[in-house]
C-alpha cells in the first residue's frame, strides 16, 4: 500500500483504536428525499464531528456540507439508477478519479451487486477503480449491497461477496451483519464494516448490532438510518462511538445514550 493511500485510510480508520464510526448519508443517490434526510445540511450538521468519516455523493458533499470541515470525506462515486427504475443493480461509476482527488476525499465508495445479472458490470467498475486507486493514492470501498433482487443476507453469501472484494483489490469492504458473522470477516482479508440498514424500533436493538458487529471481528459500522432517523442522532452517533471505540457494552452505550438525550452537555461513558 502506497504512503498516500495508507496515510488517507488512517483518517477512516482510527490507528489508535483501529476502528471507525463512518456516518452514511449517501441513501439519496437512489432514493431521493428519504425520512429525515429531507434536508441534508440540517441532518448531518448536528452530527458531523462525532464521525470518523461521512460517506456521501459529490452533489450533497457540495451543497450541504462546509468545506472546513475536518471529517474526512468518503465519496460514493457510483449510481445512476433508482428505487424505481427497472433494476436497481445496473450501477455505474458516476464520478472521476480526478473529481474525488479535487474534492479532497480519503476514499472514494461504490457498490457491487453479486449474484445478480449486473454482476460483471459492477466488478468491472470495482477493478478498474482501484486500478485508478493504486494510482492516485485513493482507498476503495466495495459496498456488498443486496438490490432488490437478492433477498439472502446469510454468512455464506456475504462471504462470497466480502472475499470477492477483497480479492479485486478492494482496501475495506462494507457489508451487513448476520448470524455467524465472524465467518464473513474470518474469509476477508481487509477490514470489514457494517451498515446499520432499515431504522431499527428502538436504539438498544442497533447499540447492539454494532456491539455484535465489532466483537465478531468488523473495524466498525457504517451506519446511517438508525443514527440519523434517531429522534436523538447526537447522543446515538456517541453512544455508538463508545462501542466501538470504548468496548462498551449496549446497555453502557445505552446508559450513556439515555443520559445524553435528557442531558445534552453530558459527555463521556463515564461522565
Ligand atoms: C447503501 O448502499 C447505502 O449506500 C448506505 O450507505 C448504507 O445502506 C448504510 O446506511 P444504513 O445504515 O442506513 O443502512
Amino acid at each position: 500500500m502506497s504512503w498516500g493511500l495508507q496515510n488517507r485510510l488512517s483518517k477512516i480508520i482510527k490507528p489508535d483504536t483501529g476502528r471507525t464510526v463512518m456516518l452514511a448519508v449517501d441513501h439519496g443517490y437512489f432514493l431521493g428525499p428519504t425520512n429525515s434526510l429531507e434536508n441534508p445540511r440540517k441532518t448531518i450538521e448536528p452530527i458531523l464531528n462525532d464521525a470518523d468519516s461521512l460517506m456521501l455523493t459529490r452533489g450533497v458533499l457540495r451543497t450541504s456540507v462546509d468545506n472546513n470541515t475536518s471529517t474526512p470525506i468518503v465519496l460514493r462515486v457510483s449510481g445512476g439508477t433508482s428505487i424505481v427504475g427497472p433494476s436497481l443493480e445496473n450501477e455505474v461509476i458516476t464520478t472521476s478519479m480526478e473529481e474525488a482527488v479535487r474534492l479532497n476525499a480519503s476514499a472514494i465508495a461504490l457498490s457491487v451487486f453479486i449474484g445478480s445479472k449486473h454482476e460483471r458490470q459492477t466488478l468491472d467498475s470495482l477493478s478498474e477503480l482501484v486500478n485508478q486507486g493504486e494510482r492516485y493514492g485513493m482507498p476503495v470501498l466495495a459496498v456488498t449491497a443486496v438490490g432488490k433482487e437478492l433477498e439472502k443476507r446469510d454468512a455464506r453469501y456475504l462471504a462470497l461477496c466480502c472475499r470477492i472484494a477483497a480479492e479485486l483489490g478492494a482496501h475495506f469492504v462494507k457489508t451487513y451483519y448476520c448470524d455467524e458473522f465472524e465467518k464473513v470477516v474470518e474469509g476477508c482479508p481487509v477490514p470489514v464494516v457494517i451498515a446499520g440498514g432499515p431504522k431499527l424500533d428502538n436504539e438498544l436493538d442497533a447499540l447492539k448490532l454494532a456491539y455484535n458487529a465489532v466483537q465478531r471481528g468488523a473495524v466498525g459500522v457504517d451506519m446511517g438510518r438508525n443514527i440519523w432517523q434517531s429522534k436523538y442522532s447526537e447522543a446515538m452517533i456517541k453512544a455508538v462511538r463508545a462501542i466501538v471505540h470504548e468496548n462498551a457494552s449496549p446497555e453502557q452505550a445505552h446508559e450513556l445514550f439515555i443520559a445524553l438525550r435528557d442531558d445534552p452537555k453530558k459527555v463521556t461513558l463515564k461522565g
